[in-house]
């Protein structure tokens, strides 16, 4: 692969140490996938920041980097953590574990990271413009970066992504190049979609259906914020879909309008299987709001549920901290704790350890949410729309 003359320098070891490490890891990876050369990255995120998914040997090889002059070049934030980083004790986390989760943060601090502790960076200030290059990793912030935003990175594991943040560089393969960012298959439903949950449904289903690809959704109406959201990490969680395209809605959408891919038909009846297969009743005590976390608009339409009432039940919403503080001021955080709702930062009910936090069961309107959680938590997910969640919340 083709090093400029600092790139070169990179690998040669003339920055330290550590850049030497990151610059060796993208040329390997480049050469995996036969780059010809490096670009610059205008922004990273990092995933793999919870203790509960990365253990000892992550936190010691991130406390090893950070300890040997581990530097970030480019704006660089991170993923939910295994915990609230102010609330812990709160939520029945224990010692030993909040003492790990913070070393983890720590360590990142010292390289110069952005204490973001979020899935959603793009709403909270790492927002990439069309075409820019990045190196993201979280697969629904992937999806969604490049989709709806027409920024170009792959799906980035923690350690390359941590390599881009230290050299400003990725190698210039997969999705970065505009040949790969062809559709693959054209979609269509039968009737129309509406609503956090059937985005993230549909996303799922058709992750499911057609695995790795690049879908062209022909005929939706204009998803809001919220329900991309939803589907870009429906798409990624059941079939490692990192991009996709939607007719008058997505930036890139127009350059393919006039060829022809291979048809897929979804019909509404699909998604009601998809969400009856995923979807375990048992004591689905806790209601979670936010895989991803909570955006602004769903904070305010939860208060806006819940004001004046009481919940019956545990209700937990997740947001970044960056989020809740906003919420806070324009009073939401108030009206949902009054009603008994909790606001939790940092974290999400993914990455927590859940059964630590005396939880036997969720239910939620992700189906992201509830892909991982049985496997990762070992307690059951029922899956509803938010009305409905808040439904049961309030005992109703
Ligand atoms: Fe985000 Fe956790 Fe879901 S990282 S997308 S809330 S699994």
């Amino acid at each position: 692969m083709f090093l400029n003359n600092d790139e070169e320098k990179m690998l040669q070891g003339e920055y330290g140490i550590i850049v030497q490490k990151s610059m060796k890891i993208l040329v390997t990876l480049g050469d995996v996938f036969g780059a010809e050369r490096m670009v610059k990255v205008k922004s990273v995120h990092v995933s793999g920041i919870s203790y509960k998914n990365i253990g000892d040997p992550a936190l010691e090889f991130l406390e090893e980097w950070a300890n040997n002059g581990a530097k970030t070049r480019v704006h660089t934030t991170i993923n939910p953590s295994g915990m609230d980083m102010e609330r812990w004790r709160e939520f029945g986390i224990n010692e030993a574990f909040a003492n790990k989760q913070i070393r983890i943060i720590d360590a990142f601090k010292k390289m110069k990271i952005c204490k973001s502790l979020s899935c959603t960076p793009y709403l909270i200030g790492n927002k990439p413009q069309l075409n820019d290059h990045i190196a993201w990793a979280e697969s629904s912030a992937v999806a969604f970066s490049n989709s709806v935003l027409g920024a170009k990175t792959n799906r980035e594991g923690g350690p390359a992504a941590l390599a881009s943040a230290i050299t400003g560089r990725t190698s210039m393969f997969g999705y970065h190049l505009d040949e790969n960012r062809n559709p693959s298959h054209e979609i269509y439903i039968n009737e129309p979609v509406n609503g956090v949950l059937e985005y993230s449904t549909l996303g799922y289903h058709v992750g499911k259906k057609l695995g790795h690809c690049i879908p062209f959704f022909k005929n939706l109406k204009k998803p809001n914020i919220d329900e991309l959201k939803a589907l870009s990490a429906g798409l990624a969680a059941s079939g490692s879909i990192a991009l996709y395209h939607i007719y008058n809605v997505t930036p890139e959408e127009k350059k393919f309008r006039e060829n022809s891919y291979e048809r897929i038909d979804v019909r509404k009846r699909d998604l009601t299987e998809t969400l009856a297969e995923l979807s375990i009743e048992e004591k689905n005590e806790h209601i979670c709001i936010g895989c991803p976390q909570c955006s602004m608009r769903e904070i305010a339409q939860i208060a806006r549920k819940v004001a004046g009432k009481k919940v019956k039940r545990e209700l937990w919403v997740f947001t970044s901290r960056t989020i809740c503080k906003e919420a806070k001021l324009k009073g939401y955080v108030d009206v949902i704790e009054r009603a008994g709702g909790k606001m939790i930062s940092d974290t999400c009910m993914v990455v927590s350890p859940m059964k630590m936090m005396g939880v036997r069961g969720v239910i939620t309107n992700s189906c992201k949410a509830a892909h991982y959680i049985p496997n990762t938590c070992e307690i059951p997910v029922a899956l509803k729309d938010i009305n409905n969640c808040i439904k049961v919340a309030l005992g109703k």
